[in-house]
């Protein structure tokens, strides 16, 4: 694999006068230029901080940061700030879940993505702006020579995140992290954001780190899927296989959350028992094992003694999976169920 981005053992640690949150704890993934790498887990799971330290939106934070963040062989964590100032926009950009709160109201969206553009090239305002309108254009804006001239609050939700879109991807970067990007809109809208975006992808070659908590999402645009729970990684592989054979109970259990769209009643979902853990104090052991239902299957104590490694799951080593169990057959759906 061409390892565009590669992350090693990341560390995203907050100290508070509490004890030391640990939001990202040794975190590793691999992405290749042009494929989209999925990141799923429950609220507080670690998605958005590990994410942001790409962007270095840590730096001159209390956040203690480790690890490597290799971009094109260039660990993004040792370079300056200045270095890393003309990189973000320009080779990463993020797309966030709330234009509106990432866009400045006072400025008409052309305005905001002209100077994100003006950043990292020396041109004329004017040449910016037919850039934005091309752009705006390319996103699916109606009238873009027209709406160039709008401010954000005259978007509609879905023709915002489009912009954000334009923006994030108007300097060509190399990755773009898109955070929840359609959390917030109705279900067509989010159909055709994300339709735009694997559009887009294609004509720029660009790798994408999507964060959602909508497995229909992932099925859909991720080529690997990242499975967070407190901080690590507790599964991770190619996302057909992960999602067909998932290896370990808190992914059966997201899984099982799931509503099935196909189905003809209105099915319940069933959420995972129990509360995310503290990233103050987790869990000894198996951060999941307090709501795990399956660790009595695990020999004597191990679940809550013994935190388990990242190990190769038992369909192949590009699958990886953070559990004790030794045999990890796929519970049947009721059980799955109820887990
Ligand atoms: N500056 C900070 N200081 C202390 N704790 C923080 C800080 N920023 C984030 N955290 C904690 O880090 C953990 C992970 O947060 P993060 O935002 O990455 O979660 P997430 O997986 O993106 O959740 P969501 O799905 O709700 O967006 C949370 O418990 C959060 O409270
Ligand atoms: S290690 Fe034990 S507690 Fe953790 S998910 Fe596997 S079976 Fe459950
Ligand atoms: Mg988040």
């Amino acid at each position: 694999m061409d390892n565009f981005l590669s992350v090693r053992d990341l560390r995203v640690h907050f100290p508070t006068p509490d004890g030391v949150v640990k939001a990202t704890d040794g975190l590793s993934y691999d992405l290749a230029k042009g494929k989209t790498l999925g990141i799923v887990g429950e609220s507080g799971s670690g998605k958005s901080v590990s994410s942001s330290a790409i962007l270095g939106l840590h730096r001159g934070t209390s956040a203690q940061v480790s690890g490597q963040i290799l971009l094109e062989g260039t660990d993004l964590l040792t370079i300056t700030d200045e270095e890393m100032r003309l990189r973000r926009g320009k080779e990463v950009a993020m797309i966030f879940q709330d234009p509106l709160s990432a866009m400045h109201p006072y400025y008409t969206v052309g305005n905001q993505i002209g100077e994100a553009y003006r950043v990292h090239h020396d041109v004329s305002k004017k040449a910016a702006r037919t850039r934005v309108i091309e752009m705006l254009e390319l996103v699916g804006i109606p009238q873009p020579d027209r709406r160039v001239d709008d401010y954000p609050h005259q978007f509609s939700g879905g023709m915002r995140q489009r912009a954000m879109i334009a923006m994030a991807l108007i300097n060509d970067p190399g990755l773009v992290i898109a955070d929840e990007p359609t959390t917030a809109l109705d279900v067509t809208v989010q159909a055709q954001i994300l339709d735009l975006l694997q559009q887009l992808q294609k004509e720029f070659n660009t790798g994408i780190i999507i964060i959602t908590h909508d497995l229909g999402v992932v099925a859909e645009m991720a080529d690997d899927v990242l499975v967070m729970y407190a901080g690590k990684a507790v599964e991770y592989g190619p996302t057909k296989e992960l999602l067909t054979h998932p290896e370990m109970p808190y992914t059966w259990g997201l899984l099982s959350s799931v509503p099935d769209l196909t189905a003809d009643v209105e099915e319940k979902l069933v959420p995972i028992p129990g509360t995310p853990p503290s990233l103050l104090s987790p869990p000894s052991g198996c951060a999941f094992h307090p709501r795990c239902r399956y660790k009595d299957q695990v020999a004597g104590d191990l679940c809550v003694t013994q935190q388990p490694d990242l190990t190769p799951g038992s369909r192949g080593p590009g699958h990886l999976k953070r559990c004790h169990l030794t045999d990890p057959t796929v519970p049947n759906e009721e059980e799955v169920a109820q887990s």
